[in-house]
């Protein structure tokens, strides 16, 4: 029988172990957030792969089982061919084929053909720049509109950036005969950040947006990521009745969603539905949480967030050269607070002096940030 004084020994030791264990496990999420991230992500999506292996083997059993089916044993869905697939339509017209230059422009053209090739070989943004203002009529600033048609929403694409020289023309080369099929009106902002502070995604699309209300009334802004890369022509990019979240399937996350409130990568929200929730946070410096105080804010706003069906919401990565951005550690205290914080931090403390150029398929808005300009009383 263990004495209780020794039994107090190895409990003792137990906890130095158990929480030595721990605190090197956080200073490795500390000083590798990417890794230990897409760990965390692997093991979360094995859980969701199992599950969805699950259901079709129910599925499966169900099909045997019915014998009013005419199964024979060759048809049976297999996960990745299921209902929602099946049920896109063949054909891709709107239900009043027509338009002429004062009709507004359909959603739906027959030109977009669904899945479309992304290419990820680096290339010259002067190439690129060639390519479209000298080819495809694309003004500066990036700005262009069709002219068979009435655009139906004049959209603002905001890019954050830092670092990334090789990833935007690889975007812009995508997004611009992508946007020309879908009839849109738009216009590309990217916004760099200087200073020595961490990368502040959200406040930099705050910073976007005031700049792009500018230039035009544009009435649908998309919030992009420079390295996500559509995959689908059919990802309309015009707003809704609802804010919308594009990149609903990333090929990094197995084209998974990796949880039922992610709102990252690529959003779109109208200019009314922006200022009624304040914007984005300002408070969020590096990497993660201002995606899901947005989620947060659009709810609490009344809103909810729509996404594409199927295979339209898919998007290709650019893997990374640099070292990821250092993790944002306090963005689960600001998370609890995001209701108290919506109205005090986003568009209405945003204080900021942009360095503003114009390129031949941007503009460019150049920022130095820090917190001081997002102040925010305490509460
Ligand atoms: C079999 O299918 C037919 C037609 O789809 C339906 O009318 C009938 O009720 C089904 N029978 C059973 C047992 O499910
Ligand atoms: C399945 O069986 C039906 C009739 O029993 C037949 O007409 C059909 O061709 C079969 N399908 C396949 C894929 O073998
Ligand atoms: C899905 O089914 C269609 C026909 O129903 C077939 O042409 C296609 O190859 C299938 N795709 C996969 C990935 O199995
Ligand atoms: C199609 O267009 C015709 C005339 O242009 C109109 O009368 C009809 O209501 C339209 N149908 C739909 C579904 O919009
Ligand atoms: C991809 O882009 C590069 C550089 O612009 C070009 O040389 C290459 O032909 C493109 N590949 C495809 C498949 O379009
Ligand atoms: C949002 O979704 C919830 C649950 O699906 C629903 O009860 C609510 O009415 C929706 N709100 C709006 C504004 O559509
Ligand atoms: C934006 O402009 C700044 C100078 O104002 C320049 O240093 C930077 O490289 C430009 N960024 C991009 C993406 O063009």
């Amino acid at each position: 029988m263990i004495s209780w004084r020794r039994w107090r020994r190895i409990s003792f030791l137990a906890f130095v172990f158990l929480f030595s264990m721990s605190t090197s496990c956080l200073y490795f999420i500390y000083v590798a957030p990417g890794i230990a991230n897409t760990y965390f992500f692997m093991v979360q999506a094995q859980g969701m792969m199992l599950r969805d292996n699950v259901r079709t083997i129910g599925h499966m059993i169900r099909l045997y089982t019915n014998k009013n089916t005419t199964l024979n044993g060759t048809d049976y869905p297999d996960g990745s061919n299921s209902s929602e697939y099946i049920a896109q339509p063949t054909t891709y017209l709107p239900d009043n084929f027509t338009y002429a230059p004062n009709l507004p422009c359909p959603e739906k053209f027959p030109t977009m053909k669904g899945p479309i090739e992304v290419n990820m070989t680096e290339v010259l943004m002067e190439e690129v720049e060639l390519k479209f203002s000298k080819y495809a009529d694309v003004q500066s600033g990036g700005h262009w509109l069709p002219k068979d048609c009435k655009p139906r929403w004049k959209v603002a694409i905001l890019i954050p950036f830092r670092n990334r020289h090789e990833h935007l023309p690889i975007l812009i080369r995508q997004l611009v005969p992508m946007l020309q099929r879908q009839h849109l009106r738009f216009a590309f902002y990217v916004i760099e950040q200087t200073g020595t502070q961490p990368f502040n995604r959200a406040m930099l699309f705050n910073v976007g947006f005031q700049e792009a209300m500018k230039d035009l009334d544009w009435d649908c802004i998309i919030f992009h990521d420079v390295d996500h890369i559509p995959e689908n022509d059919r990802n309309y990019y015009g707003c809704g009745q609802m804010p919308r979240h594009f990149a609903a399937k990333l090929d990094k996350y197995m084209y998974i969603l990796p949880y039922s409130e992610f709102f990252g990568g690529v959003s779109g929200l109208t200019v009314e539905q922006f200022r009624k929730i304040n914007g984005f946070p300002n408070a969020f410096w590096g990497w993660g949480g201002e995606d899901d105080d947005l989620w947060n804010r659009v709810h609490f706003s009344g809103f909810n967030v729509s996404r594409p069906d199927g295979d339209i919401g898919k998007y290709k990565s650019i893997p990374h050269h640099h070292r990821g951005e250092v993790q944002f550690l306090g963005r689960y205290k600001l998370l609890r607070y995001s209701k108290e914080r919506q109205h005090l931090d986003g568009l209405n403390n945003l204080k900021y002096v942009p360095e503003v150029t114009l390129s031949s398929l941007y503009k460019n808005i150049t920022v130095s940030l820090s917190p001081e300009q997002a102040p925010i009383p305490d509460y």
